[in-house]
This record gives C-alpha cells, sequence and structure tokens, in this order.
C-alpha cells in the first residue's frame, strides 16, 4: 500500500506575536524555535538597524516598539543590563516577562534575577521559566536534549499563558510555584550532578579503605612475613577484589535503607511520621548507588575475563604442570571443587545478568514505560533476588577459607567476609520481613492503619 509522498510536518501558525529581548545565542535560538512553532516573532534590540542576524521571518525593532507588539516577551539578557528596562516601564505595563536567565556562581546577587526584574518594574508579571535548557538544546529541539522546563511566577494567568508557549515548543512544563521559587531555579544550572554525589562519595571512600585493607593485608603483608614482592598483583589481583567487595556492598546499601524504613514503621506503629532527613536522602539516591555499584560489577566482570591471559596465572599453571610431569603425579580431580567454582561462576553470571536488567529498567526511557506495579517488581522483588545471587556468589567463592587460620594475615579477615557482612544483615532482616504476621502488620500500617487509634 503506497502512502504517497512525504511532506514535512508544517507547524501550524497560531497568529500569536511574541517579543524576545536580546539577540545573543538565547536569543535568536529561542526565536528559532518560536517561529517553527508556528508563533511571529519580534525581536527588540538597541540598535534594531544594525543587529546581527535573526531567523529568518523574524522582525526587529526597538525595545519599546516590540513590546507593545506582544503579551509575552521574552528577556534574553544579561541582568546586569536590566535596568533599561525601567526607561520602557510603560511600555512594559501589563505585559508577561519571562526571566530566562542565570548567573554564573550561586549567590552572585541578594536576590534572584527574577525576583529583581520584577521589582524594577512592578506594573508587568514577571514568569521565571527555560533557565535549565541551553540554547543548543533549543535550536536542537527538545527530542534531543532534556524536555523538561520549570516555571515559577506569583500569576497563575500568566504562568498559564507561558506554559502554553513552552508546551506547544515540545516542553513538558513543571510548575515550581510562586516567583519565590525563581532562587532555587536559577540554581539548578550550577549544580553538578547532585544526586550522585553522595552515591560517587560513598564508593569513593569504600574503593580507598578496602584498598589498603588489602594492600596491608595481601602485599605488604607477603614482603615484611615471607620477604616476597608480590606488587605486580595490585594491578589486576587487588582490583578484581576491591571492585566486586564495594560493588556488593554498595547493592547492600541500596536495600539497607527501605529495610530500615520499614522497621521504623513498625516500631513507631505508623505511616504518617516523616523519615530522619538522613534516611530521606539515602533513599533518594538509591538509583545512582545501584548504578555504580552496577558499574564496579561490570569492571569486576572485564577482570575476571583475563584471568586466563595474564603473565602470572599461565606461568602458574605451566609451573604446576611441569612438577607434576618431573614427579609423575596427577592432581586428584575434586568433585567438591568442581562443583564449587561451577557453582560460584553461575551464580555470579546469574546474579550479574540480573543487575544488568535492573540497570536498564533504572532508565528513565524504559521505567516510564513500566506500570508502577511492573517497576516496583523488578527493582525490589528481582532487586533482592539480585542480592542475593550475588551474596551466594560471594560466599561459594569463599567456602571454607574463614575457617582456615592462614586466612587471618596479621588478624586481618579476608576481603570477601567483609563485604558479605552487610549484604547478609540486609537479607536476613528482609527474610524477618517477610514473615507473616510481621508481614501482616507491615501491610496495615502501610494502609493507613495506626497503633493506638480505634478503626
Ligand atoms: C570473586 C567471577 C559477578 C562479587 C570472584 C572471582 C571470580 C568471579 C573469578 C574470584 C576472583 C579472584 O580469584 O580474585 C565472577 C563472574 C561474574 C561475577 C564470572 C559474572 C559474570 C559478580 C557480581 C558481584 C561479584 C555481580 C557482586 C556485585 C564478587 C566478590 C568476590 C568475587 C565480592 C570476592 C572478591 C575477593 O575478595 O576476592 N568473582 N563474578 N561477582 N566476586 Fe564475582
Amino acid at each position: 500500500m503506497s502512502l504517497g509522498p512525504v511532506v514535512a510536518a508544517v507547524p501550524q501558525s497560531c497568529g500569536e506575536s511574541l517579543c524576545v529581548f536580546g539577540t545573543g545565542d538565547m536569543g535568536r535560538s529561542l526565536g528559532q524555535r518560536l517561529l517553527q512553532s508556528g508563533y511571529s516573532v519580534v525581536f527588540g534590540s538597541r540598535r534594531p538597524d544594525s543587529c546581527v542576524p535573526v531567523p529568518r521571518g523574524a522582525q526587529v525593532m526597538s525595545h519599546a516598539a516590540a513590546a507593545q507588539s506582544a503579551r509575552i516577551i521574552f528577556i534574553c539578557i544579561h541582568r546586569e543590563h536590566y535596568g533599561f528596562l525601567q526607561t520602557i516601564a510603560p511600555q512594559l505595563k501589563g505585559k508577561v516577562l519571562v526571566d530566562v536567565s542565570n548567573n554564573l556562581e550561586k549567590d552572585m546577587f541578594p536576590e534572584a534575577n527574577a525576583s529583581h526584574l520584577q521589582r524594577l518594574v512592578p506594573e508587568a508579571t514577571v514568569v521565571k521559566a527555560l533557565n535549565t535548557l541551553s540554547a543548543w538544546a533549543l535550536q536542537n529541539g527538545p527530542s534531543d536534549s532534556n524536555r523538561q522546563t520549570f516555571v515559577c511566577g506569583d500569576s497563575a494567568e500568566a504562568k498559564q499563558a507561558v506554559s502554553e508557549v513552552c508546551t506547544r515548543l515540545g516542553l513538558l512544563v513543571l510548575d515550581r510555584g510562586s516567583l519565590g521559587a525563581s532562587r532555587e531555579l536559577e540554581d539548578f544550572p550550577l549544580q553538578l550532578f547532585p544526586q550522585w554525589r553522595l552515591p560517587l562519595g560513598i564508593a569513593l571512600g569504600l574503593t580507598a579503605a578496602f584498598f589498603f585493607y588489602l594492600l596491608i593485608r595481601d602485599v605488604i603483608y607477603a614482603y615484611v612475613v615471607d620477604g616476597k614482592d608480590i606488587s605486580f598483583r595490585i594491578m589486576v589481583s587487588l582490583a578484581n577484589k576491591v571492585f566486586p567487595i564495594v560493588s556488593l556492598v554498595m547493592l547492600a546499601l541500596c536495600y539497607l535503607p527501605g529495610v530500615m524504613a520499614a522497621l521504623l514503621q513498625l516500631h513507631r506503629g505508623t505511616k504518617y511520621r516523616p523519615f530522619p532527613d538522613w534516611l530521606d536522602r539515602w533513599m533518594l539516591c538509591r538509583k545512582q548507588m545501584g548504578l555504580v555499584a552496577l558499574a564496579l560489577a561490570s569492571l569486576h566482570v572485564l577482570y575476571t575475563l583475563i584471568i586466563p591471559i595474564r603473565y602470572y596465572v599461565r606461568y602458574r599453571i605451566a609451573a604446576s604442570t611441569i612438577s607434576q610431569v618431573l614427579k609423575n603425579q596427577t592432581t586428584e580431580f575434586s568433585q567438591t571443587s568442581a562443583w564449587r567454582t561451577d557453582s560460584y561462576y553461575s551464580m555470579g553470571i546469574l546474579g550479574f545478568g540480573l543487575f544488568v536488567l535492573l540497570g536498564i529498567s533504572s532508565l528513565p526511557s524504559v521505567s516510564n514505560s513500566l506500570s508502577w506495579r511492573e517497576f516496583s517488581f523488578i527493582q525490589s522483588k528481582l532487586g533482592y533476588l539480585t542480592l542475593f545471587l550475588c551474596t551466594l556468589h560471594a560466599y561459594l567463592y569463599g567456602w571454607d577459607k574463614f575457617l582456615r587460620p592462614t586466612s587471618y594475615k596479621w588478624y586481618m579477615a579476608p576481603g570477601y567476609l567483609l563485604s558479605l557482612v552487610l549484604p547478609s544483615v540486609v537479607l536476613v532482616l528482609k527474610l524477618l520481613l517477610l514473615l507473616p504476621c510481621v508481614d501482616r502488620s507491615l501491610t496495615r500500617i502501610r494502609r493507613g492503619w495506626e497503633r493506638g487509634t480505634t478503626q
């Protein structure tokens, strides 16, 4: 079936005229997108006859004349130049001024740019919007960039008008309330991965702690006590211990706050009392914590893949084979070792597979396509199963090593044993929460029941 020639979609003109003050990158990109979305655009410029080229189809006028041609004016100029707006205050009376500005640093000025603008032109209505989008993002269209834009302002009507324009530009509008929120909005573009700081800090701290612990226990001990220099092991063997250990601990840290929250609700007998701030913050960064843990687990898998091609490993295998040949002896096949190694590899592979699934399902494009029930099934049920499989992998890897006195060098326990403490605690607590009598109480509390009230 022929669908006929494909015709490029031309946006219908909505007939409304919008004004943009400023012909810099932001002003021109915004003007272009407004034109593409069907608006007529008038630029306000200090030098209308000699300003930089504006997008085709737009008009350029003096600020005062441009202001009179539209109800909504986008102020795409730096805060330092807002002063001249006072000189055209009569033309701005009753207009909606959209402040898109940002600052170079936090707390650069005592008041937010949008509040400052409102104070300069009190007879206009200021709305803060579009400041979290770059000129580049506006030019390339919402499919190539972040689609969200925050809007705040004191007039619901003005916010509604600006939101309608943003929606027509293909943006997703999030109302942040009154103009008082504009300082927070102006700080957003200055924040560098705010939700990643805690997870990355924990990962770095744990990595450093376990690295030095294992360096002392494995490398320095061998040098001091046995006189052996095995410092080359730092590069692969040590890394392949530190990364999985930190990954497993961080995976447990993703599930510990949920268990703690449940215990707190059981203890308090209500779900209506807020959690402590630290627990809230911890719960909010679980996704990032899980993704960092997944990245570390992936490094462990890559390091594991190269084990057979390592010079040291090939040397050890060759030396052992030659020694057996010379002695005319063969090491006996151990069913237990075969079962143990195959089992821990298998648990590692299954755990890693589910770990990747958890990571994929936490991507916004995937999680948005899942219902809440599906998302919670993957993140909670499969999440605990992942933790269980990875923990079992480490238990099977360690097997009975923890019983041997030689495993405690300078009284320091093997790394894998330390990595098992937190996951085991989380899994045992989760099992306790799953006991029918405990589960029943928790479900009642989560449905709104409160201890001490008659219902
Ligand atoms: C240890 C393989 C996934 C946690 C090991 C070792 C191997 C291995 C060969 C022993 C390393 C050595 O001798 O130094 C695998 C494979 C995986 C996998 C093939 C999946 C494809 C995971 C995952 C985790 C994990 C997803 C946890 C999140 C650990 C831990 C150790 C370990 C804690 C003990 C480290 C030590 O103290 O030596 N794994 N693993 N593994 N693995 Fe995995």
